[in-house]
């Protein structure tokens, strides 16, 4: 099948032109100015199109607690945010920390066909905080190991758990938090763990993403590092981009106006490398009780653009970076980009339209989000995977 996308702005993170896009065969075959194609045609006029995105941080919450999300239905909320490459996070139930948990999600999505995932495997075994011996069990398919939700507390393991990162040529992404501190301090616990984590990369060499950073101790730190040439990425998420002094309980938790403003000022210098969304789908009676997350794979770009580029911080084209074109390096995807012989994976957005935010008409199980009747800019009216329309939101359809 092969599908032509006519007269749209396309934007990615090296152009900003207005053109037409050809995919065949699942792959962007053509693009540029009145290519000759005849076939199924989606008129562009006035709308965008862009890399779909890459979410380097989600919880689908399968196996385990379907209650809160399922590969289906986080499937589904992901391309209605425009998403159509996901990582997701290994605090299921069993915890992922074999080749049997991973295998369960990747044919689950290979049999679902509708988004790419990846699966990350714990760092630590059942999350025990101790062993680390399952990591010589796992196939390549494999690129991300973390405790996410909880952090390796112990200097130790997370010292012999990069040297073995290093070894079997795996990225470690850090959730920093000092479990005993954050009982009083939660700067003070993201910062130590994440200059502890830096130093130990330095060491090791091993590769670090840094997890949801929030504070502006830690951006500050990542950028040294950077500029010492350590092996660090990081991501942020759109809640910590565009909330202060709000009090839903997430973790890390929304911080002050000086430390979004230095995480802005990260994106805008390039020391933050992608924004992640760490959707975290929870019920409500899970909430009530205290569990900490925001559903958000489906309001992030609104967030985003409207904060980041209506507002004038940075260009379209660097959003695109932070939301396909780097996720995609780091994860060894060949996604993220609009050209030849790229997955034919697009976004449409309308960024002209207001939205205002219903959490009653999310995809997600997860109703959780402190953005309810928030109003935005930006709506994702299709996303297009391999070719193939997963999600209208309303586009105009010609199939000739
Ligand atoms: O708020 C959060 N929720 N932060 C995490 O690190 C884990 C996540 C979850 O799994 O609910």
């Amino acid at each position: 099948m092969d599908i032509l996308i006519r007269n749209i702005r396309m934007v990615d993170e090296m152009k900003d032109m207005r053109g037409d896009i050809y995919i065949k065969d699942g792959k962007i075959e053509d693009y540029g100015k009145d290519l000759p194609y005849n076939c199924t045609t989606i008129e562009g006029n006035g709308l965008v199109a862009l890399p779909s995105f890459i979410d380097m941080h989600v919880h689908f919450r399968e196996p385990g607690y379907t209650y809160k999300e399922d590969i289906y239905t986080g499937s589904r909320a992901a391309l209605k945010g425009g998403y159509t490459l996901v990582n997701l996070m290994g605090n299921t139930d069993p915890i992922c920390s074999n080749m049997d948990v991973v295998n369960h999600v990747l044919n689950r999505s290979a049999e679902l066909d509708l988004i790419d995932i990846h699966q990350t495997v714990s760092i630590t075994k059942n999350f025990d905080g101790r062993t680390l011996d399952h990591l010589d069990d796992l196939d390549r398919r494999v690129k991300f190991i973390s405790d996410d939700g909880r952090g390796v507390q112990s200097n130790y393991i997370m010292y012999k758990a990069m040297i073995k990162a290093d070894e079997l040529d795996l990225t470690i992404i850090a959730h920093e938090e000092d479990r005993e501190i954050v009982k009083e301090d939660t700067r003070l616990s993201e910062n130590l763990m994440t200059f502890r984590d830096i130093y130990l990369s330095k060491l090791t060499g091993a590769r670090l993403h840094l997890a949801h950073v929030s504070t502006k101790e830690a951006i500050e730190g990542i950028r040294k590092a950077k500029k010492d040439g350590i092996n660090v990425t990081c991501e942020v998420t759109p809640h910590h981009i565009a909330l202060y002094d709000n009090d839903y309980k997430v973790n890390p938790p929304i911080r002050s106006v000086d430390d979004v403003r230095a995480i802005i000022l990260g994106i805008v210098d390039g020391t933050v490398d992608v924004i992640a969304t760490d959707h975290a789908p929870h019920s409500e009676e899970d909430k009530r009780k205290g569990a900490p997350g925001i559903s958000g794979i489906e309001t992030a770009f609104s967030i985003c653009y409207t904060t980041l580029v209506k507002l004038g911080q940075i260009p379209l084209t660097r959003l695109s970076q932070l939301m396909s074109g780097t996720p995609g390096r780091l994860m060894g995807a060949n996604k993220g980009r609009i050209d030849k012989g790229y997955d034919g994976d697009i976004v449409i957005v309308d960024l002209n339209k207001e939205i205002e935010i219903d959490c009653d008409k999310f995809v997600s199980k997860g109703k959780n989000t402190p953005f309810n009747g928030k109003k935005f800019y930006g709506e994702v009216v299709a996303t297009i995977r391999k070719g193939e329309i997963k999600y209208d939101g309303g586009i105009t359809v010609d199939n000739r």
